[in-house]
């Protein structure tokens, strides 16, 4: 049988109701024709990006807390977009430093009606940003300065980073298993609470690593 999007997101997202389906269809066509174009998804093969990175980002709804999010490094908008779908009586701020993708998620905004996005464009790691929202989300967030350090460096970086924000409390990084590895000390800093997510689709899990901060405005 061969791929459609509407098919396939029928069956990957059977208990939703019709109008978050139809956005999410809408949605991963804009994405599906950009990415033809600018090359904006971690994969040409629309099946696997549902299966993987849609489903994956579906399944981290369920553990987030929270009536506010940033998505930092939100690229294409996953996982931001579908939060925003999924949950249209909260505030998502998408942060991107590239126009491509700034540019993307204006005309998915603008296509979809998305009334609780925001969307940001900046470098976070330059320009000494405050994170005005209740919980962060992270995936796949890379750059040159990062992408050649291990997993536990990347990940303590990008908590310290957050963490200079105050008026944030948690952050959710959507990631593998190595998260599941983290050192006794980096756990003696930032408490970690850790959630696999079971694949129907894979043989390989991803992990929800959800991070709580002390001493926030909100605490
Ligand atoms: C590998 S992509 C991941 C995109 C999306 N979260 C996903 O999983 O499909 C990393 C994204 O982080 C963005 N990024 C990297 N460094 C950044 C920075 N310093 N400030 C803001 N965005 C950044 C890149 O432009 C890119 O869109």
């Amino acid at each position: 049988m061969s791929f459609s999007i509407e098919s396939t997101i029928e069956g990957v997202f059977t208990r939703e109701n019709n109008k978050v389906k139809k956005l999410l269809t809408n949605y991963l066509d804009l994405l599906f024709k950009w990415h033809n174009v600018s090359n904006i998804v971690s994969s040409s093969d629309n099946e696997y990006v549902i299966k993987r990175e849609i489903y994956d980002s579906y399944q981290l709804n369920n553990y987030l807390t929270g009536n506010s999010f940033t998505d930092v490094g939100s690229g294409g908008g996953i996982p931001g977009i579908i939060i925003s779908i999924l949950n249209p009586d909260k505030k998502v701020i998408l942060i991107d430093r590239k126009s491509t993708f700034i540019d993307f998620l204006t005309l998915v905004k603008a296509e979809l009606n998305l009334d609780n996005i925001e969307i940001i464009h900046r470098d976070v790691l330059k320009s000494n940003i405050c994170l005005n929202t209740e919980t962060v989300l992270l995936k796949n967030f890379s750059n040159k300065i990062i992408s050649k350090m291990n997993f536990e460096k990347k990940f303590l970086y990008l908590m310290k980073l957050i963490k200079k924000s105050k008026q944030v409390s948690k952050a959710y990084m959507l990631t593998g298993s190595p998260v599941l590895e983290l050192s006794k000390e980096c756990l003696k800093e930032f408490d970690v609470n850790t959630h696999v997510i079971p694949s129907p689709f894979f043989e390989t899990n991803r992990v929800v690593a959800e991070v709580k901060f002390e001493n926030t405005i909100n605490s």
